[in-house]
């Protein structure tokens, strides 16, 4: 959801208001999904990078997270959302850790949308984390080295309940993937676009599912 802090930027606000607006525009997306028959929705709302961003925009994204998850928690349990969350939990808040569990809790048995937030989440440390509890289990004598394989590795993953991506949109100009679901985008298509996330709308949600719809995946064969 990149672009919120020039969007603020633009309009001669804080970033922070930037942010705002950007949050705003996850309920019309979430929204959106289950017309577009977007069954699984991931959204990238702090990395394990974001750190490095002043005290004042780290604490204040951190009290947006509590007030989106307290407000927000009846509207997507009643409308049948299916939430969790990925990432490294250790290094947050356990006022905020306790409110996303909490909200995983109340939504466990919806299945009309699952929206994924990754929240201090970053691909590589991921993977990390995934390898040391792969490698505790083969100490542990519960897992073989010879039985590791493609298949072995996602179930350690955050994501280990959920389908790999098929589209991946990025915002705000930017063309690169910041360290977004590196292992499960290996054949996901992208979608580079201007558009500063606080300006992104249902319909060019729509527009880019389309255009999706239109493509050809041939994860590495050829068409027959
Ligand atoms: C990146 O844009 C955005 C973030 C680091 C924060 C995203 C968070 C939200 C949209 C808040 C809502 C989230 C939830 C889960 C309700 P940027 O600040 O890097 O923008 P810039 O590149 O223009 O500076």
């Amino acid at each position: 959801m990149d672009g919120n802090g020039r969007w603020a930027q633009a309009r001669g606000r804080p970033r922070l208001f930037g942010h705002h607006a950007g949050a705003r525009r996850v309920r019309d997306v979430v929204e959106a999904c289950p017309d577009l028959g977007i069954k699984y929705l991931t959204i990238f709302a702090f990395s394990t990078e974001n750190w490095k961003r002043t005290q004042v925009e780290v604490a204040g994204l951190m009290s947006l997270f509590r007030r989106y998850i307290t407000r927000e928690a009846r509207a997507l349990k009643d409308r049948g959302v299916r939430v969790r969350f990925i990432g490294d939990r250790l290094r947050l808040d356990g006022k905020l850790v306790v409110l996303m569990d909490q909200l995983e809790e109340m939504t466990a048995s919806n299945d009309v949308v699952h929206l994924t937030i990754a929240l201090n989440y970053g691909g590589r440390d991921e993977v990390a984390r995934a390898t040391k509890r792969l490698a505790q289990d083969v100490a542990a004598g519960c897992l073989s080295p010879d039985d590791v394989d493609e298949e072995t590795l996602p179930r350690y993953l955050d994501t280990h309940v959920l389908p790999d991506p098929d589209l991946v949109i990025r915002t705000s100009g930017e063309a690169r993937i910041s360290n977004f679901l590196l292992w499960q985008s290996a054949y996901a298509e992208y979608e580079f676009i201007d558009t500063l996330w606080p300006d992104f709308s249902a319909q060019e949600l729509r527009r880019l599912c389309t255009s999706y719809g239109a493509r050809d995946r041939r994860f590495g064969a050829v068409p027959a």
